[in-house]
């Protein structure tokens, strides 16, 4: 029986089958195990010569198990070393980064530049009532203004009320005025800006319109300052500040032009002379003109709405188009792909994190 169990322990060919045999021979109704108990039921005599018989079989077959168990093991350890081994001289697997959109980057470049200038930053919701997107700008109700704008108009709430996707960033204009009227200033407003007030408002807006200039969403920042004795000289120095610092040359040449917008008297539009014949677009030469923003001196009607008394306070906004003038500045000539989705534009045109 030893020859048999010990020659059948070193044949072993897994660890499974060796603890199989294991049981057979060691375990509680196993073979040597049955043996053991017999000796129970022995006079003195036959155990005296029985007993270190079979215990001396135990124990061989134990260690032969035992020697085994450690030769499998040991084998199964060379084997996954062997098929886990990592080839550290390798070069790395080259792997796919993602870019920083131009929108982006360029609204970083921005807010840097208005931040420098003493701008805090405000934000307000894409979901806009009506009121703040257009009634307290000074819209009037069934005004034609109002379909001017293209508005993404959202279906009926429970109270009757339509909500919409804001058209642009002027109704936190509205929101900024009167959190600061109310003392509750929002955590992204600095302190000591109710009024004075100076803040940008970088954001998504939204209009019905497509076409290599116009895309449904798109990104304006928008420019608040309130104040005593503001003018329109304030708004067009900060204008052509900041564009100058943004082109990152002094040639910058810009044009307002008069317009109308019902929130703000009087109304400007600023357009940034380009030379598009080329290949690349030039900043401050050639026969094109780019509108890159609105603007003007805050209307009275829209202080007075925000609660504030247009004979104490005065102010300019301004509107400019965040997307806009990422193209003009990397030269990307169709907006539509901006959001496309193309991750191949991306890799062009995106920046390195
Ligand atoms: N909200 C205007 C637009 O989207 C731009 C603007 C902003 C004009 C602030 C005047 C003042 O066209």
């Amino acid at each position: 029986l030893q020859a048999d169990l010990t020659a059948r322990a070193a044949a072993a060919q897994d660890l499974a089958s060796l603890e199989a045999l294991r049981v057979e021979a060691l375990g509680k109704s196993g073979s040597i195990s049955e043996l053991l108990k017999g000796l129970g039921k022995m006079s003195p005599e036959e155990r005296r010569e029985q007993g270190p018989a079979i215990n001396g079989l135990r124990d061989a077959v134990a260690a032969a198990i035992a020697e085994r168990k450690a030769d499998l093991e040991a084998a199964e350890l060379d084997a996954k070393l062997a098929s886990e081994f990592v080839d550290l001289t390798l070069p790395p697997a080259p792997e796919r980064r993602g870019r920083v959109h131009p929108t982006m980057q360029v609204m970083d470049e921005m807010i840097a530049i208005f931040a420098e200038m003493g701008f805090a930053l405000a934000e307000g919701p894409d979901i806009e009532d009506d009121f703040h997107n257009f009634t307290a700008l000074n819209f009037p109700p069934k005004h034609p203004a109002r379909e001017m704008h293209d508005t993404f108009w959202l279906p009926e709430d429970a109270n009757g009320e339509r909500k919409l996707l804001r058209t642009h960033t002027s109704p936190v204009q509205v929101r900024v005025m009167q959190q600061g009227q109310n003392g509750k200033l929002p955590s992204w407003v600095a302190q000591g800006q109710a009024p004075p007030i100076r803040v940008i408002v970088p954001g998504r807006v939204y209009r019905s319109d497509s076409d290599a200039t116009h895309t449904p969403m798109f990104h304006q920042m928008e420019g608040l300052v309130i104040d005593r004795a503001i003018h329109m000289g304030h708004l067009k120095w900060t204008l052509e500040t900041f564009c100058r610092r943004f082109f990152e040359t002094s040639a910058v040449v810009t044009r307002f032009r008069p317009h109308h917008f019902p929130f703000t008297e009087p109304s400007a539009e600023m357009d940034v002379q380009c030379d598009r014949s080329g290949g690349s677009i030039k900043i401050g030469e050639g026969a094109d003109w780019l509108e890159i923003l609105g603007g003007g001196m805050v209307h009275p009607n829209v202080l007075k709405n925000c609660g504030l008394d247009p004979d104490e306070w005065q102010g300019f906004a301004f509107g400019l188009g965040v997307d806009r003038l990422g193209a003009l500045k990397y030269g990307m000539p169709d907006l539509r792909d901006m959001f496309s989705g193309d991750v191949r534009w991306i890799e062009h045109y995106g920046f390195s994190a």
